[in-house]
Order: structure tokens, then sequence, then C-alpha cells
């Protein structure tokens, strides 16, 4: 019988003692899979669960509470909510436009005001507007000492503790001209390759999923515990400020250009315009650059550059007249909602999509938006027919915001989730504890076969150029493709059968033989791993595998030893649930097959260490007290390897000290000197590739 099983007040002693520590262990364990790999390998309440044990045991023996018991861990989550801040300079608006024809008022407007006639220069600075949340920092002697949001402009919500968990915010400005007094402000956000993956975790775990990375921002931002925070990467950019004790610059430019220089990150796209026609050549340049940017923007905004001319120009009721945003069209519109459809992914996941009435949306034409899954639809009612409100937020996939229901028409019904395979009517299955349903067929489902054959060749798989997703359709169709293999025999066996097929010459035909033979020459075992679509397994992960592995050979001994899903689940960002489909996916006969024959046609490079960036990169670091999870050397190494300088001594060169058990002088002389002191835990986050 395990401990677990017995009744509390049935435990000996020993028992007690035993299991509070093995209750530590697994509790410290859990927090650190979820706060730091981002891969709970518990529900939260199966942890609750093993927190109630342990107190139940601890109040039953309050003679065994360990030292570093887990109660004693302060939930920062019990807080009742955000205390408050007080603006004493206020966080203002701005007026907004929409029209091109508009920026011609605006400037003529302010050269009336300030008498400068058009003969005469006027310089504009214009920059992204930035679609997150404003903040508000401020540094007292450069040290960052409080965040706020904006709130209701006068009193913001203070956000200290989150906004240190920001890798983005410096906590010590460095250089010359700090003021003594300064409050940075500008917009948090999140970049919108972090929401997509943010979203993919929230889709696995089941999670609701945000709509935009704005609303993903604010959900992350304002979090009473800061650990959510600081899970959910969350970046910054600067472009004014609140109040300031001495203003040494004399225009936004210089002032932008000074805080970037003590370490605060301002976006690059920012320019300066002196006529109308360059500002509104700088709207039209963002509107196309704004789907290849990381981050949402929802407009871009024009500011009188000299700084005494601002002054002159003041403010009208809430907003600057020196400043003014130029706004996008609204990414959102309404339509109706024809037909829901499932689409049958390659791993066999069944993704609901809504077949909508074509609509323009920001100036593109939308006709489906991905539903996800059936939480998803459940979550918002959605049926067909329904008319709904569609977004498009930069060049993420359409999604539905929500349903009007004073438009739904009579006698519509909720979606019934399909429990057959619309593709190959093999049954349909829901994990438990899964938000995804998936088709059972396998290899036997031509769509699943078809979808990992274009994976397979795809850019960031195999990479195979000219091998496009029509032809991989087409020559399953003629019966020339089954499985990844045959694509290495095309040549051996229809050469001649595509050099006869409409459309492709000799030309076309070696070039796509050259690119399948490239491939094979030369395959990084990073994208061999991802071409192999395990469930789960993106770019990253399999960068991950690579990484751990080093060589195809390797990972094929290892990943079927006894030892495998522990060597998995330390690495980092691999949880339980990953772990085991990876050892499922080669264990599995077929892909074992597949992947013996696959490492005989392809030379599989290993895997090559790219030096990558983390929080320590350039940064001075200095170590003191004894470190719990490793030794000093270690620490060294692993400093070194994130690109860090390791120093001996406390200077003003170090950017951080790691503070141990039992340190000395050097902690307090870092106190002295106002160095952020870190613990072997932050140390260990900061290691993490960004
Ligand atoms: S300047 C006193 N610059 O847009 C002037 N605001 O709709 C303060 N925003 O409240 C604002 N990017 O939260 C400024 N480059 C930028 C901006 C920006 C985004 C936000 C900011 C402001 C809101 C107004």
């Amino acid at each position: 019988m395990s401990l677990r099983t017995i009744p509390v007040n049935q435990l000996t002693h020993e028992e007690a003692l035993l299991e509070l520590k093995l209750l530590k262990e697994e509790l410290s364990r859990s927090d650190i899979a979820y706060y730091q790999k981002d891969a709970p390998f518990l529900q939260d309440w199966e942890y609750d669960e093993l927190k109630r044990r342990n107190d139940a045991i601890e109040k039953r023996f309050p003679d065994l509470i360990l030292k570093d018991s887990p109660s004693f861990k302060v939930g920062a989550s019990t807080a009742e909510g955000f205390s408050k801040v007080e603006l004493k300079v206020p966080m203002l608006s701005l007026s907004n436009i929409f029209k091109k024809e508009d920026i011609i008022d605006f400037t003529e407007r302010i050269r009336r005001y300030l008498n400068i006639p058009s003969s005469e220069e006027l310089e504009f600075i214009a920059e992204p507007k930035i679609d997150g949340l404003s903040f508000s920092a401020r540094y007292e002697k450069g040290h960052f000492v409080q965040g706020s949001t904006r709130g209701d402009g006068a009193i913001g919500e203070d956000i200290t503790a989150n906004l240190k968990t920001l890798a983005d915010l410096p906590l010590l400005l460095k250089g010359s001209q700090i003021p003594d007094v300064i409050e940075i402000r500008g917009e948090v956000y999140m970049k919108k390759s972090d929401f997509f993956a943010l979203n993919q975790i929230q889709e696995q775990e089941g999670k609701r999923l945000f709509a935009n990375p704005r609303n993903a921002a604010a959900g992350s931002l304002r979090q009473l515990d800061p650990l959510i925070t600081k899970k959910r990467k969350l970046s910054l950019f600067a472009y004014t400020y609140g109040e300031v004790s001495h203003i040494s610059w004399t225009s936004q430019s210089e002032f932008l250009t000074l805080i970037k220089s003590w370490g605060v990150p301002v976006s690059l796209e920012i320019k300066a315009c002196s006529t109308n026609t360059e500002l509104m050549n700088y709207y039209t340049d963002m509107s196309e650059k704004r789907a290849s940017l990381d981050y949402d923007i929802d407009g871009v905004v024009y500011k009188v550059n000299r700084l005494d001319y601002q002054k002159r120009l003041g403010f009208i009721t809430r907003s600057p007249r020196w400043a003014i945003a130029h706004k996008f069209p609204a990414q959102q519109a309404q339509t109706r909602i024809k037909k829901i459809r499932i689409q049958v992914g390659r791993s066999g996941v069944l993704t609901p999509v809504a077949d909508l009435e074509p609509i323009n949306v920001g100036g593109v034409m939308v006709s489906h938006a991905t539903l996800h899954n059936l939480d998803e639809i459940e979550r918002k009612d959605i049926r067909e027919g329904d008319t709904v409100i569609v977004q498009r937020a930069g060049d993420v996939i359409p999604q539905i915001v929500q349903v009007i229901l004073d438009k739904r028409p009579q006698h519509t019904k909720p979606f019934e989730f399909p429990t057959t395979c619309p593709e190959c009517g093999s049954l349909v299955e829901r994990e438990p504890d899964e938000a995804a349903h998936y088709c059972t067929g396998g290899l036997f489902c031509p769509r699943q076969v078809v979808e990992r054959l274009k994976h397979f060749v795809s850019k960031d798989a195999l990479d195979i150029e000219g091998f496009g997703k029509k032809y991989i359709e087409t020559f399953f169709e003629w019966g020339w493709l089954h499985s990844p293999i045959d694509i290495f025999y095309l040549k051996e066996r229809h050469y001649q059968d595509l050099l006869k097929t409409d459309g492709w010459g000799i030309k076309s035909v070696s070039n796509l033989f050259d690119a399948i033979h490239k491939a094979q020459q030369s395959t990084p075992l990073d994208r061999f791993i991802f071409a192999l679509g395990i469930r789960q397994i993106g770019q990253s992960s399999a960068r991950l595998l690579a990484e751990q592995y080093q060589t195809i050979e390797n990972l094929l001994e290892q990943v079927y030893k006894e030892t495998a899903m522990e060597d998995l689940i330390h690495i980092n960002s691999i949880g339980k649930q990953t772990a085991a489909n990876i050892i499922y996916f080669f264990k599995e006969p077929h892909n074992k097959n597949l992947i013996q024959t696959l490492t005989q046609l392809i030379h599989i490079e290993p895997f090559k260490t790219k030096k990558q960036r983390t929080r320590l990169t350039g940064k001075t670091i200095v170590f003191t007290g004894s470190l719990e999870t490793m030794t000093r050397s270690e620490a060294k190494s692993l400093a070194l390897a994130a690109g860090a300088k390791v120093s001996g001594n406390v200077s003003s060169k170090t950017d951080f000290v790691i503070c141990g058990k039992d340190a000395g002088s050097k902690e307090k002389l870092a106190l002295k000197m106002n160095i952020p002191i870190i613990s072997e835990k932050d140390f260990r986050n900061m290691l993490e590739i960004i």
C-alpha cells in the first residue's frame, strides 16, 4: 500500500516524516516545472490535493514540520488586489485620426498655433502605436522603484513586482544624464511569437485561449501572482516620460536616444518626418510592415519633436495638442457562419473551422476562421448560421471573437462534434484532460498521410524547395507517394512519368530532384526531428531534443531505454505528456521502421550548438555564498556558457550578485552599491535561452 493512501490519522510518526519529505520533493519539482519550465506535470487539483495532505500531516505532527516546508512558501496570489499608485503627472491618451488627409489638418493646426509659416521646417517624430498596455516605471537614482498601470490616468495599479519579472525592463539604468527621479512610460506587449506559443500551451492544457496578443499581455501583466507574469514572456517599448527631476533633452528624438543608451527598449521603427508627404509615407510603410513585425500595432503616432514647441502647445483636456494617433482600419468585422467543418491535421487532430460569408477585415478578405476545439465552440456558443465578430490580429489566422446573439436565427442547434473522422471514417477519440479530438485512423487516414508528407518537406523541416503542397497532393493521388521514404525513390520510379506531365519540363523536374538530393545529403538533426511530426513537438522542442541527444544514433539508442522518460522530462519545457508522446512515437513499429529507413537514406547532421542569448549574455556577475543545487564551478561554467562574465569581486561593473547560503561581505557590498542581488533560483531562470 502506498503511503499516500493511508488516512492521515493512521500514519505513524516515521511514515509521516517520510511522507512530508516526499511531498516537499514533489511539490517543489512541480513548482519548478510550472513556474520555470512552463511544463506542469500535475493538474491544478492534484497539486492542491498534495498541498492539503501536507498541511493535514503537519497539523497532526507539528514537531515534524520541515524547515523548508512547502507551507512556508508565500503564495503571492493570496493578495487581495493591487495597491494604488498616485500618478503625479497623469498618464494621458491621444486624439485619433483615421484618414491621411487628417494629417494636413493636424500639422496646419500646429503651425497656426505656433505661428510657424509653411516655408519653415517643423519636425515630427513618427512612431508605431504599440497595441499593448501602458505602464509607468519610476526610477530613483537609476534604480527601478515602482511600476504602475495607467488605471484611470491619475491613479494606477501597483505592478512593481510584475514589471520586475520582464527581462526587457532594466532594474538599474546605466549611462549618463540619468535624472534623480524619472518615470519612464511606454507599452507592455506580448510578441506575436510568444503569443502563439502561449496559446499552443493553453490549447494543449485545455485552458482558455487568448483572442489576441493584447488580451494575452493584459491577462499576464495584471496578475496578482508575479510568477505567472514571469512565465508569460512579456516585452516592452518606452516612448515617453512622466515625473522627472531634471530634463536634459530638448526633443523627443533626443529623449529616445538617451533612454536607449540607458538600456531601455525603444522601437526600431521610429522616423523623423518634416513634411505631410513624409508622414503619409510613414503611415503607408508601417501599414505594409505591420504583418511582418513581431508585435501588434494598431496605428502610428506623430509627435512634434521639439520639446519647447510641445510645452507651448500643451494639452486639450486629456490628450496633448502636440501628438496624434493615426489609427489603422478596424481589424474586426461582422459576418455570418455558413458552415462549421472539420479539418484533419497531420497528427490526426480535428480542428473545427468556420466557413464564413466572405468579408473585408482591415483590407483583407476573410472567408474562414479557426474555432480551435470543441471547448472553444461551447464556451462561445458558436453555431452554424450565427452572425459573429471576426478579428484579424496582424498575420494571425482570423478568429471569432463573439456571437451576436440578437442576430441568431431561430432553430439553430449547438454544434455536435463528429464521432467519426470526416476523411476516413475512423473513430474519433478525445484523451482525458485534452482539448483536442483525434482521428484514430493513423496512417489509414489519407488526410493524415498527406498532411504528414507536406510537413516533412516543408521549409522548417527537410526544406525541399519547389516541393509545394499542391504537388504532394497530386503525387499522393497518383499513388506515387505513401510515406516519406517514397520521396527519395521518386526519381528512380517516376522520372519519365513526371517529364511527360503537363506543367513539368526538364528544368523543373531536375530542380525538384536536386532539392531532394540536397536534403538527402545533409539535414540537421533538429530539422529531421521536427520533420517526423511527433505530436506536440514543434520547432523549438525539436531543437531541444537535438541539443540533448546530439546525434540521431544517440537519440535512437537512448529513447528506447528505461531511463528515457526521466531524461526527457529533465529537458527544459518538455512535460510528462510530451515525453510520453515522444517515447510512444519512437516505439510505434511503423515509425520505428520508417526512421530506420530514413536514417539510411538521409545524412543527418549532428547538432551544432549556436551561441544562444540568455538574460545573462554580456552581464558581469559575482557569486557569493554556497549554492544548493550545484557546485560553484558548475555554476560558473553554466554562466560562461550563457555568455556572462564571472568576476570574483563586486565593483561598479557588476550587473548581478548571485547570493547562496551564508553569503558574507560581497552581499553587503552589493547592497551598499545598489547592485541587484539574485537568488540561485533566479540565476537558474536567467540561464534560459531568450
Ligand atoms: S504617446 C502624452 N506613443 O496609445 C502622450 N502612446 O491611444 C502619451 N501608445 O495611452 C502617449 N504607442 O498607451 C504614445 N508610440 C506611442 C504609443 C502610445 C502606443 C498608447 C498609449 C496611449 C494610447 C493612446
